[in-house]
């Protein structure tokens, strides 16, 4: 299995995600900036992966200041800053550039740089080892849902190895009930606009020979119809208090289908993604990207020129259309308040915040 994200002698390698599948090639981040630009692109994507990214970011720019202990303090908080203006929507960027600056915060201003800078680095390493751990907890509490054999599952965008450390959360549970012989089948949403479900999803799982269909977005309430999918399974950027769910634009629509047709709607998250600060998804700053995502298909113009055009890259999933949260605590049921407190006040949860 293809790794997304390598930290190898100082130097962060980004598998460069917007050329998959046609070239598998490594992007050498040295220096923060670097990294910043990867994340924007979505040169590395998905959220878990995202908030790794940015902490061995945070570790690069610190090691830039080592020699300078005036600055090193404004600076670090500088590049914090900047690095989460990558992207607004996935929380687990927050989540990890906050994890970074709390154990920073543990030394005096007057402490060597070179201490906190390796105090850094060994909590990014520790932040990408624990996304592997809680990817595996995740897909072994997944794969128990699936109590039937020969299911066929429908997912949406790319939650698996490429967008985490590895594994995956969604890709992850499929890759456990797959090798538990209980999924048969994985239905692909392509994707649009940046293809993530036909580029990235369809490519993990065609390497490991899990039997793979890939349909464009707007087939998903057909293949529902004609009863060939018993389960839709995806992954999370951002769940709030209250259960409701941002994910990949299109997720929505996907929802709304499997509850039209009776089908369980699974969301897999770490609870890295959960956002115990926001009451419900009208919180949830969704990002907007660039019009030419839309106007045009494989770099070819297909709008008129001068058309608006609306590019929200998320949508938020009402709690209601959520059969159940996949966590590596084990599965959250609704109602989802309740639960999502009981998770929040969890001592375990709170060792690891
Ligand atoms: O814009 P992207 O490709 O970063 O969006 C990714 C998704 O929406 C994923 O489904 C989500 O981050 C979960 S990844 C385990």
């Amino acid at each position: 299995m293809l790794q997304s994200i390598i930290w190898s002698d100082g130097v962060l390698q980004l598998l460069n995600q917007t050329l998959l599948p046609a070239k598998v090639e490594y992007i050498s981040c040295r220096d923060w900036q670097t990294v910043a630009e990867a994340i924007r692109r979505l040169e590395v994507r998905g959220a878990p992966a995202i908030g790794a990214a940015a902490a061995f970011g945070l570790v690069l720019g610190a090691r830039e200041l080592i020699t300078d202990k005036e600055k090193f303090w404004t600076g670090l908080t500088e590049i914090a800053a900047a690095l989460r203006k990558t992207r607004p929507t996935a929380v687990n960027l927050f989540w990890a550039i906050d994890r970074m600056l709390l154990v920073a915060s543990r030394y005096d201003q007057g402490t060597d740089p070179a201490i906190v800078v390796a105090a850094l680095e060994d909590e990014a390493k520790a932040i990408a080892a624990e996304d592997k751990e809680v990817n595996k907890k995740i897909s072994l509490y997944g794969a128990q849902l699936f109590t039937r054999d020969e299911y066929a599952v429908l997912t949406h965008c790319n939650a698996g190895a490429l967008a985490t450390v590895a594994f995956g959360t969604a890709l992850g549970v499929i890759r456990q009930a797959w090798s538990e012989g209980k999924i048969k089948r994985v239905f692909v949403d392509e994707t649009r606009p940046l293809l993530q479900g036909a580029r990235l999803t369809a490519w993990e799982l065609a390497q490991e020979n899990i039997p793979v269909t890939l349909i464009t977005d707007n087939m998903a309430g057909w293949v529902m119809k004609k009863g060939m999918v018993q389960a839709v399974l995806v992954g999370a950027d951002r769940i709030a208090r209250n259960g409701d769910v941002a994910n990949k634009i299109g997720t929505y629509s996907v929802a709304v289908l499997a509850k039209e047709h009776g089908i369980p709607f699974f969301v897999a998250a770490p609870v890295s993604t959960f956002d115990f600060t926001i009451a419900s998804g009208a919180d949830i700053p969704i990002e907007e990207r660039s019009a030419d995502e839309v106007s045009s298909f494989g770099g070819i113009r297909v709008a008129p020129d001068g058309i608006d055009i609306f590019n929200p890259a998320f949508d938020v999933t009402p709690n209601e259309y959520i059969t159940a949260i996949i966590t590596e605590y084990g599965v959250l049921r609704p109602p989802y308040d309740q639960a999502i407190a009981d998770l929040a006040n969890s001592e375990k949860i709170k060792i690891r915040r």
